[in-house]
């Protein structure tokens, strides 16, 4: 193996598997899951989600992970270097951009969410929520609108920068003082918080709370009862697979990073495995027992259906909870602050691993320091990061989520699977993963990796890229049953419809002021989708410029 001088490592495989769960535990666990799964018939989503786990989820896992640490041992702890150690061929090193743009883009608007859980955790321990309405807080936080394109608010922006200089710091202390240490404290407090919420929660009832209008186990079972009616319903497994890539991280290239510092022999079966249930505890027994439960308590399910119907599950966890904590008497100011605390410190131990994958590309490729590295990524992220708080939501926001958090996940996922199985090939690949094996993973998976994960990977690529707007369970309908199928238009929700803006509709009936809204915000994402590109070129060029001084320095000697 080459010599690595100065090489960061864990410090304790305790630490090791939370950081990885920190990584995976997010506000997709506590905002995206529940309100995921109403939207797709509660326990009929269910079912997917649990094969997508484990036909997609864990064999990436392994796979992210058993990459992660066989490019660490060529010094590489970023997906260029990584691919690169294991593609050879040029191109290789080029598709690892998605693990660093990806990070780079996420980061930009996760970190203003996690900005809102600050302010509004603080609000809520000073009782603010008694007064204030969390609609009208969420406003004077984001001055967001459905009218304005410029959504400038002096205490949002404040609260955002230093969300970021938060990161910045935390990243610039390294991997063992920094990342570790905050995992370890803020993941057993995300579960305290969200297990005491979960319980509080529980106990509402009509018969001893005249606000509740049902039992929150309705909401519950709801979400739990599973239901076989939508087994065919694409739209549906797309949503699921959707959840399990954001929830656990996949496709973005963080769990590469961490894993490449583990050392040669260093377990990559039990330890990947480990994070990924830690991260399907949080999700589905914590996640899925806080938000819908109470809600359906105070609001009844029929209201909780129609408030998720259109949203990614943030407006129900921001303008209506603090409201409903309302009803829990001299309680309220503590459960808003465990609530939007357990928030905030699932979002931080995902947005480390966002700097850290560029960070390391920085150290590894251009030989910066910690602490240049650090403040290269935040150079790098508050051009980026800016426009999210100051345009609208339907701009930087939305198209930050789904280009780089939804879309492009898969398009590294396809790449990284087809990797790992068939150009380094899957018996190597399952060679390297069992070496230091605590965990012998069934055979099964073997096949799996094989041909199910790269196979359905695709389809799900090609689905939700071309989906009509009739849906695929419109045209299966109607191809079954023998009637003609629907007129072909394309659905707001796939990647060709959002590239045509088919997702901003201009009413029939538009006043000037509105059809003016929607033209800018058109323009405003065309700037926004050229800035991604930039990015996208600009950590290109680094690449073929590292490429260029590795090999005129005698490239990198093999393990
Ligand atoms: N996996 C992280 C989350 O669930 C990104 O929020």
């Amino acid at each position: 193996m080459s010599e690595e001088p100065k090489r960061e490592q864990w410090a304790s495989r305790i630490g090791l598997v939370l950081a990885m769960a920190g990584n995976a535990v997010g506000l997709g666990n506590f905002l995206r899951f529940p309100a995921q799964a109403v939207k797709n018939g509660g326990g009929a989503f269910l079912i997917p989600y649990m094969i997508a786990f484990l036909v997609l989820g864990l064999p990436l896992m392994w796979i992210e992970w058993t990459m992660g640490r066989f490019g660490g041992q060529f010094g590489h702890h970023s997906t260029p270097g990584i691919f690169d150690s294991i593609g050879k061929r040029k191109f290789w090193k080029y598709f690892g951009v998605f693990g660093l743009w990806s990070n780079l883009i996420i980061a930009a608007f996760y970190l203003y969410i996690e900005a809102w859980c600050v302010a509004y955790a603080g609000n809520s321990l000073m009782g603010g929520f008694k007064e204030t309405l969390p609609g009208d807080f969420f406003k004077s936080l984001t001055a967001d609108s459905e009218t304005s394109i410029l959504t400038i608010s002096g205490f949002g922006l404040s609260m955002f920068v230093l969300c970021i200089a938060i990161n910045i710091w935390i990243l610039s202390r390294g991997l063992s003082k920094g990342i570790e240490i905050v995992s370890k404290i803020g993941m057993p407090l995300l579960i305290v918080f969200a297990a005491l919420l979960a319980v509080r929660g529980l106990m509402v009832s009509p018969s001893n709370d005249p606000h509740a209008v049902a039992s929150p186990f309705e909401g519950l079972n709801y979400v739990w009862e599973p239901k076989f009616d939508s087994l065919t319903n694409p739209n549906v497994w797309l949503a699921a697979a959707g959840q399990i890539f954001f929830t656990l991280s996949i496709g973005m290239g963080s769990m590469h990073c961490y894993s490449s510092y583990l050392r040669k022999n260093d377990d990559v079966t039990l330890n990947g495995a480990a994070g990924a249930w830690t991260n399907e505890l949080c999700e589905v027994v914590l996640g899925g027992s806080i938000l819908i439960p109470i809600a359906v308590a105070y609001l009844g399910l029929a209201a909780v259906q129609e408030k998720v119907a259109g949203g990614s599950g943030f407006g129900l966890g921001f303008m209506v909870f603090p409201t409903l904590f309302n009803h829990w008497g001299s309680l309220a100011p503590a459960a808003g602050f465990f609530w939007f605390g357990l928030l905030f410190f699932a979002a931080i131990t995902s947005s480390l691993a966002m700097g850290q994958p560029i960070m390391a590309f920085l150290q590894d490729e251009f030989r910066f320091s910690r602490e240049k590295s650090a403040l290269a990524f935040g150079a790098m992220l508050i051009p980026l990061a800016l426009p999210v708080a100051l345009f609208n939501q339907k701009s930087f926001f939305d198209e930050f989520d789904y280009w780089a958090g939804t879309f492009c996940l898969v398009v590294m996922a396809v790449g990284e699977a087809v990797l790992f199985a068939w150009v380094y090939g899957v018996d190597k690949g399952w060679a390297e993963m069992m070496r230091g094996a605590d965990l012998k993973v069934p055979r099964f998976f073997y096949w799996v990796m094989k041909y199910v994960t790269p196979t359905l990977l695709i389809v799900i690529l090609l689905a939700s890229m071309f989906e009509p707007k009739a849906g695929w369970d419109g045209y299966i309908t109607a191809a079954t049953s023998g009637k003609p199928l629907p007129d072909w238009h394309w659905s707001s929700n796939s990647m060709v419809g959002k590239l045509l803006h088919h997702d901003l509709p201009l009413k029939e009936n538009a006043t000037p002021d509105e059809a003016t809204f929607n033209r800018n915000l058109k323009i405003v994402r065309t700037v926004d989708r050229l800035a991604m590109v930039a990015a996208f070129a600009g950590f290109a060029w680094l690449i073929s410029v590292a490429w260029k001084r590795r090999t005129m320095e005698g490239g990198t000697a093999a393990p």
